[in-house]
């Protein structure tokens, strides 16, 4: 495994203030499409190791050095100011970015969170690790469709998720499971970016349950809101409150 942060493929579109957006696990720069944001901003939609663009990267076992290879794609893009936009594993990347460089504009969590697995999330990324290096295509196959809430009014979207996701190799897939799994815990991120950060989270999330991100966020002054009618894929299952949402968060001067 290569420790030196390298750059990642991107997608650039539209005009205006930049937004940088980071996908999540199996996913890529596509998912960005359903939101169409490139009518407000400068998008910059980045694939993180193994996904997208980014296929032929080496592997990578750590959410800080994806954020690495993140400042180091914008840097040579001489991208400086942005708003960050993650969507779930890109989330956590995003809140590593924030600890590490800093951030001029926004953050807004899609479908994540700022936590560290608990022991038996921990044991099932091991075990997702292993299933993907066994086989990738019926790992891929049983993960995808339950992300959805309502899974048999998104069957195109989802077997075009499991089609490019049987692109990523099995090692990238197992890597991207052993990060997470390793991801660091991120409150005093979040304190640090304090009204500037916008947590998004689909009422029917089973991968990052609004029950529990309610009881996290007790007592910080976080802006959050629910994602009606949407589970982990609220991109694609309540795409016009998402878009909006994320239009007036990125547009409104405060
Ligand atoms: C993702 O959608 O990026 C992952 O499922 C997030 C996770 O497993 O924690």
């Amino acid at each position: 495994m290569l420790e030196k942060p390298f750059e990642l493929g991107t997608t650039v579109k539209g005009k205006g203030p930049t937004v940088v957006l980071l996908h999540g696990f199996l996913e890529s720069n596509a998912m960005w499409h359903y939101l169409d944001l490139q009518t407000h901003f400068t998008t910059v939609a980045i694939d993180l190791p193994g996904h997208g663009l980014s296929q032929k990267t080496p592997t990578v076992t750590s959410i800080q050095l994806m954020a690495e290879c993140v400042k180091k794609t914008l840097d040579a893009m001489h991208i400086d100011e942005f708003h960050l936009v993650g969507h779930s594993m890109g989330g956590y990347v995003a809140l590593e970015f924030v600890k590490s460089f800093g951030l001029s504009g926004k953050l807004i969590l899609l479908n994540s969170n700022f936590w560290q697995d608990d022991e038996q999330k921990k044991a099932d990324r091991l075990r997702v690790a292993n299933l993907a290096l066994k086989n990738k295509k019926l790992f891929i196959k049983s993960a995808i469709p339950g992300l959805f809430t309502d899974n048999a009014n998104h069957q195109n979207e989802i077997e075009a998720i499991i089609a490019e996701a049987f692109e990523i190799s099995a090692d990238h897939i197992a890597s991207c499971s052993v990060a997470m799994r390793n991801r660091r815990f991120h409150l005093n991120t979040l304190k640090s970016v304090g009204k500037k950060v916008v947590i998004l989270q689909g009422e029917f999330d089973k991968i990052c349950p609004p029950e529990k991100m309610e009881k996290e966020i007790v007592g910080l002054e976080i802006n959050y809101l629910k994602i009606p009618n949407a589970g982990h894929m609220s991109h694609i299952e309540n795409t016009s409150f998402v878009r909006n949402r994320i239009i007036e968060i990125l547009s409104n001067e405060n």
